[in-house]
């Protein structure tokens, strides 16, 4: 079954079709609402391949720390900026997205997407295979010698056209 196959597209692929996507919506071509109460989001494309969401970001409002299951994924910021925290083996690494900022995500990257500015954020994902699960994690502090750890706390099926936290 395709959706179970390795993708065919690169994390270039995916990252320049952000790009393409996010210029689409700069131009109006996609409606973007902003929900004050919970994450707006729409699907703009979907096919064997990759799906394409639309993600809207009010202040405050973040992903949860999760990873993309078996897909590999790219976000670009249309316009705001977002606060990238990822996790990288002993902890967590924070990064700000400003407004035309790309980044790809390969398999087995875990992190945390949010908007802690004032102004809304709107972004543009990518994923291929497309998105059908993902799991959230915690961190935990761990021993002395090993330091921080994640455990994963659940895992969500990614139901087509709607999620519980795509980003
Ligand atoms: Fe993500």
């Amino acid at each position: 079954m395709l959706l179970h196959a390795p993708t065919p597209l690169s994390l270039a692929d995916l990252t320049a079709l952000t790009r393409d996507v996010a210029d689409e919506v700069r131009a109006g071509r996609h409606l973007v609402q902003v929900d004050p109460e919970r994450r707006w989001y729409r699907l703009l494309r979907s096919d064997s391949y990759v799906d394409v969401w639309l993600i809207s970001w009010a202040t405050e409002q973040t992903a949860e720390l999760h990873d993309h299951a078996g897909s590999i994924g790219a976000l670009t910021v249309v316009s705001g900026s977002l606060v990238e925290q990822r996790w990288v083996g002993d902890g967590l690494r924070s990064r700000q997205l400003r407004t035309g900022r790309s980044l790809g995500f390969p398999l087995g990257h875990v992190h945390d997407v949010g908007n802690p500015a004032a102004a809304p954020a709107v972004s543009v994902h990518a994923y291929s295979p497309p998105l059908t699960a993902m799991s959230y994690y915690a961190v935990e502090p761990g021993s002395v010698e090993k330091g921080p750890r994640l455990r994963r706390t659940r895992s969500v099926l990614v139901e087509s056209g709607s999620s519980e936290g795509v980003g």
